[in-house]
């Protein structure tokens, strides 16, 4: 099976097989009038329509991108797509002036969400789990990191890792499961902490990994949830296990998340509203990309992560929604490069690399997505404006007009191709 996009304006993309650090963020090849053509799942030919013509038959399939901007397929390295219930309520208690860790003390927050997940069947989850998955296609993801951490208990994280596992299996967008036992400490273990820390690596862990459920781990590296020396001791069987580790660090609070997982070599430290300078120094130091989520920011009236002086001091950083019930509830991509763009000050050539290379990196699959360039996957984003500035530009719409994925076209005219298929 072949496909050729004609019609761009223009093709916008990072190039490399590893992330971008520093001021590399702003280096895009941006190559007008070319097209693009896939075969099987796989780019093999990047440029003008006369080479292409010269070199290849006719293919099997056409899309006119019709003057679009073609750019690659956002990578979301940081989601939390599986939940029951919803905590809408909780917004309107944030309204009126109450904040999010006394809402989680007082038994919502995570813990709210537990409780629905708890109570939901595998079928449940599946079906609401693919209905985001749909919005996140719609909106020009292909690719995500998808945490557990809604079940705290043996087996509802296991339910969920399969739900994950389920819904890649049946759904376009490609799901990489990162266990986040380590998400909150359970109600029945409040008054005993250091118990479901040995609970989580004694017993969920092992068994995750004997089934073969996690290519990678997380833990809420937070105050008043796993301090730094619990941290370490919930990711200290990550190796013998083969899992990348991602970390959330320095959200709330700085301490010294940043420099815990640039010690432990992880793939990705995420958040760092306040990461500190020597946090950063670490990160710029060090192969850990910067994982930062302004959504989250946005919608806990907080400050942002200082993007733009990580990025002036070296380091590698990407973009992702944070996507969860209680602090980022979205799945658009465009939406959180805006807010990164006019919030936090980087340019579109910063976001576009940011939301693209960097975050297939922060997954460890750089050789994979990421960029359009021959032998990466075919995962692609036609953009209903001529140029990537499209995204910040025409803000809190959906940008987007065409997304093929794996060679294959997905969305066309904003629109999924094979609905019932996806999400029914
Ligand atoms: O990444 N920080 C911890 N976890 C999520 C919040 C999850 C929730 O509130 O349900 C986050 O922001
Ligand atoms: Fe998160």
């Amino acid at each position: 099976m072949s496909l050729l996009i004609t019609g761009a304006s223009r093709i916008e993309t990072p190039t490399g097989h590893s992330a971008r650090r520093g001021r590399e963020m702003e280096h895009l090849r941006a190559i007008p009038d070319a097209v693009v053509r896939c075969e099987g799942s796989r780019i093999v030919f990047v440029g003008p329509k006369e080479d292409h013509d010269r070199l290849f038959d006719q293919p099997d399939e056409l899309l006119d991108a019709r003057g679009g901007a073609v750019i690659p397929g956002f990578v979301d390295p940081h989601t939390h797509p599986v939940w029951a219930g919803s905590r809408e309520d909780e917004l309107d208690r944030r309204l009126h002036g109450e904040t999010y860790m006394e809402i989680a003390r007082s038994g919502g927050g995570i813990n709210a969400t537990v409780r629905a997940t708890r109570a939901a069947s595998f079928d449940e989850l599946l079906r609401s789990t693919l209905g985001r998955l749909d919005t996140f296609l719609l909106h020009g993801t292909t690719t995500i990191d998808a945490k557990s951490g809604y079940g705290l208990d043996l087996e509802t994280e296991i339910r969920m890792l399969e739900v994950i596992r389920a819904a890649d299996e049946r759904h376009p967008v490609d799901l990489i499961p990162t266990c986040l036992a380590a998400h909150e400490v359970p109600p029945e273990y409040r008054d005993d902490p250091e118990a479901y820390i040995a609970s989580v690596t004694g017993r969920i862990h092992p068994e995750i990994a004997r089934r073969g459920l996690a290519q990678a781990v997380d833990v809420f590296c937070e105050t008043g949830v796993f301090d730094v020396s619990q941290t370490r001791r919930l990711l200290a069987d990550a190796p013998r296990y083969g899992w990348g580790i991602h970390l959330h660090a320095d959200e709330l609070t700085p301490l010294g998340g940043a420099e815990l997982a640039v010690e432990l070599g992880a793939m990705s430290a995420d958040h760092l509203v306040h990461v500190t300078e020597g946090g950063i120094a670490a990160l710029a130091g060090s192969e850990t990309v910067a994982t930062l989520l302004p959504g989250t920011s946005f919608f806990l009236r907080s400050s942002y992560a200082p993007a733009r002086r990580m990025i002036d001091a070296g380091c590698a950083v990407a973009l992702a929604t944070d996507c969860n019930p209680g602090s980022s509830p979205t799945e658009s991509m465009p939406a959180i490069l805006a807010l990164a763009c006019l919030q936090m000050g980087l340019t579109i050539e910063e976001v576009l690399t940011a939301a693209t290379l960097n975050a297939a990196a922060a997954l460890g699959r750089a050789d994979r997505y990421g960029s359009v360039e021959t032998g990466k996957q075919a995962d692609l984003v036609v953009l209903n404006g001529p140029s990537a500035h499209h995204l910040a530009y025409h803000y809190g719409v959906n940008p987007v007009r065409h997304v093929v994925k794996g060679g294959r076209v997905v969305v066309a005219d904003g629109r999924l191709r094979e609905a019932p298929a996806f999400g029914g």
